[in-house]
């Protein structure tokens, strides 16, 4: 897809954190935004900024993306009141962070359900008609623990590791339909979102980002057909890939870097 110009966003979690600084990226490039979240208040402010500086077509549907009744509603509701949905970005997360053994089933299934299960549901509701136009693009919002499991936070990596492989799945599969998907693997994320609410900066070694380039980074996804990309201010590709190459010197690279520690800290176990 060349240009978002005129495009047609369907974005989950517009409400808060990332999901506005996502969706002015895409609103600055004169795409219509459909904002989805829970919290009918904080996406209507989102859309009201939006229209306001870039004159921005958008659309507010309140969702629980628990529910699959809920899903195909927000789906049917952005296709009747703007159109043919070009760009899907499953941006829409849950971290509860903790120690295994200490996570309640019903938290286990929340995080299953709405960081892995609401993604590829959602994408199903939209493909037909994306295969229908051999036109679309659906991008998916994992995190640096899908390549590297963050300690106390396993249910977490567990759901986007899921998320990054399904959707590499999805784009062999799709390959010769003209549908893309992309995988945007952001770092501890700095000033807004589910990692700078804890008031703590991350490990100099892990590094950090700004919600900016995860920005640039879904855009670029979009406009340039990236399959994937990192965005982080540390290159962990090596830590990745020792990972794949000795699980032991990848476990040690996570112990070294402070990162173990770090998550340990973060929730408060000791
Ligand atoms: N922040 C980071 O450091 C970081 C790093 C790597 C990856 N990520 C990923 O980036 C994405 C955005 O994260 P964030 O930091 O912006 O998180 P956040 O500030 O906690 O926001 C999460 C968003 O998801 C929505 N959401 C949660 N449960 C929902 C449900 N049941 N139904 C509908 N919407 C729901 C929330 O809206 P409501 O509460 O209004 O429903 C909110 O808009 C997530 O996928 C996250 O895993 C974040």
């Amino acid at each position: 897809m060349a240009a978002l110009e005129g495009k047609v966003v369907l974005l989950t979690g517009g409400s808060r954190g990332i999901g506005p600084v996502l969706a002015e990226a895409m609103a600055r490039r004169g795409a219509s935004i459909a904002l989805a979240a829970r919290d009918e208040d904080r996406l209507r402010a989102v859309a009201a900024r939006l229209q306001q500086q870039f004159g921005t077509r958008t659309l507010v549907v309140p969702v629980d993306l628990r529910e699959q009744e809920q899903r195909v509603r927000l789906v049917a509701s952005v296709r009747a009141e703007l159109g043919a949905i070009d760009v899907l970005v499953n941006n829409a997360g849950l971290e509860t962070e903790g120690a295994f053994p200490e996570l309640s089933w019903d938290v286990i299934r929340e995080h299953i359900e709405v960081n892995l299960i609401a993604p590829m549901s959602l994408t199903q509701l939209v493909l037909a008609e994306m295969l229908g136009r051999h036109a679309g693009h659906i991008v998916n919002i994992a995190s640096i623990a899908a390549k590297s499991g963050a300690p106390y936070a396993a249910i977490y990596s567990g759901t986007k590791a899921g998320l990054a492989e399904w959707t590499r799945a999805l784009r062999l599969e799709l390959r010769d339909t003209g549908i893309r998907c992309s995988t945007i693997f952001p770092g501890y994320v700095r000033d807004v979102g589910m990692f700078a609410k804890f008031g703590v900066r991350a490990p100099w070694l892990v590094g950090s980002c700004s919600p900016a380039q995860v920005a640039e980074a879904v855009v670029d996804a979009i406009e340039k057909e990236r399959l994937e990309a990192i965005v982080n201010s540390r290159p962990l590709r090596y830590v990745f890939t020792a990972n794949e190459l000795s699980p032991a010197l990848g476990d040690w690279l996570m112990r070294v870097s402070g990162a173990v520690d770090f998550q340990r800290r973060k929730v408060g176990q000791r």
